[in-house]
């Protein structure tokens, strides 16, 4: 079997990580006994490309349960780890082409060759699967069922494709799935990015000023858990209604100008480019702290920064210290890569059960209805989400009230006012 990996001797390493993290994975772990029984993706060729993590390997193995021939590869070049990628090739037995640090040209061969294996539904975190596929083999876009996207970045650029008449088959917008963005986003990146930069820095969070680019779900999370932490946070919006939710969260609004000579540690998670520039650096205090946790490296500058600084070097594990010409240190972390999975290992595990869940589900979805649905970015059907949902609950133990049927009349009823 194909694959590329770091290490295959760090197999034995990565299962019990797997493991570990599928103890933490309930919901999946119920649909990989009912899709063992009834093969819902039986024969189905499914190429993924997401983080390879011990989470996505517990989703891989639940899709091979299913009857899915499974091709891996990364969706980021410094989120993989290299012991779940070796357990996944040794031990689950699928074709993975993964390596943490990866360079560009390794990272779309590595997308090629899961392209290479055919694939007639995609899963998807960010685009670059889909919109290689649509580049460099349009010819293969006749014989997709489907496709589904895990993340907010990718589902722009999907949307995007629609728009333009550019989308060659249905895709499903997993991230937009109510069991997906409003826990994985808000509660995996909030704590997963704390996580990020504790492990990278080891700072006191508490009084630090702490300022969050974009309050989407993502930066709402971060914010939510800096402040948790006692940090004071700043955030910076160009949409007037979430600036004032965060205003009205107690949360400081100001511009990015004002927040780049205000703030200590920045934390861009806006989706957007270029956010930080040589402006912004300009105006930074001396041991200023720089990170991401949006889905692309493009949101902090980093090219401008690299031109403006006198030297640069790596002072701890995903830490690099630009020194500035008048003598201020700004400090990089990961790279300037999702911070969350650069310098930690992403999601917990339990938030990420609901999401690879809607995943799951959705590849079993496109194998029944996929050959009928538009070339268009599709909704969740609201059953997945739900189901998710209950699952979820069931397995925390919680149960919750139905409506009698008094309740449900008077609902139904628009007639009875005071
Ligand atoms: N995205 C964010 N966290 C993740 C994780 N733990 N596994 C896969 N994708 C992720």
């Amino acid at each position: 079997m194909n694959y590329d990996v770091t290490d295959a001797s760090l197999a034995e390493a990565g299962g019990l990580r797997v493991e570990y993290a599928g103890s933490h994975m309930p919901v999946l772990g119920k649909l990989k006994e009912r899709f063992a029984k009834e093969q819902p993706l039986a024969g189905v060729r499914l190429g993924a490309c997401l983080h390879v993590t011990t989470e996505t390997a517990n989703l891989m193995a639940v899709l091979k349960a299913g009857g899915a021939h499974v091709a891996l590869c990364a969706s980021n070049p410094l989120s993989t780890q290299d012991d779940v990628a070796a357990w996944l090739a040794v031990e689950l037995g699928i074709p993975v082409f993964a390596v943490r640090g990866e360079d560009n040209d390794t990272y779309y061969q590595h997308i090629e060759a899961v392209i290479a294996e055919n694939p007639q539904i995609t899963m998807d975190d960010g685009c670059d699967l889909v919109c290689t596929l649509h580049d460099k083999h349009p010819q293969k876009l006749g014989d997709m069922l489907g496709g589904s996207e895990e993340t907010t970045t990718g589902v722009i650029r999907l949307r995007a494709m629609e728009e333009n008449d550019a989308l060659g088959y249905p895709v499903i917008a997993v991230n937009d799935a109510n069991t997906k963005h409003l826990f994985d986003n808000r509660y995996g990146t909030g704590q997963s990015t704390i996580d990020g930069i504790l492990r990278a820095t080891n700072v006191l969070l508490a009084g630090r000023r702490f300022v969050v680019f974009g309050y989407g779900w993502c930066g709402r999370g971060v914010a939510m858990r800096a402040k948790g932490m006692g940090a004071v946070v700043a955030v910076c919006e160009v949409d007037p209604l979430r600036a004032l939710e965060a205003a009205m969260d107690g949360h400081l609004v100001m511009t990015v100008a004002e927040a780049a000579a205000w703030g200590e540690l920045f934390v861009t998670v806006t989706g957007c480019c270029h956010v930080l520039r040589a402006e912004h650096f300009e105006v930074m205090k001396d041991g200023a702290i720089l990170c991401n946790s949006g889905h692309f490296d493009i949101e902090i500058d980093i090219a401008a920064l690299r031109k403006m600084a006198a030297s640069e070097r790596r002072v701890r594990p995903s830490v690099d210290e630009f020194a500035l010409p008048d003598g201020r240190r700004l400090y990089l972390l990961g790279e300037g890569r999702l911070v969350n999975l650069a310098a930690a290992e992403g999601h917990p595990a339990s938030v990420m059960d609901m999401s690879f869940a809607n995943q799951a589900l959705c590849a079993a979805y496109l194998v029944r209805e996929g050959k009928s649905l538009d070339k268009r970015v599709h909704t969740v059907p609201r059953e997945i989400d739900e189901e998710v949902a209950r699952l979820k609950l069931e397995s925390m133990g919680i149960s919750i009230d139905s409506l009698t049927p008094e309740q449900q009349k008077y609902l139904a009823d628009y007639q009875i006012g005071t």
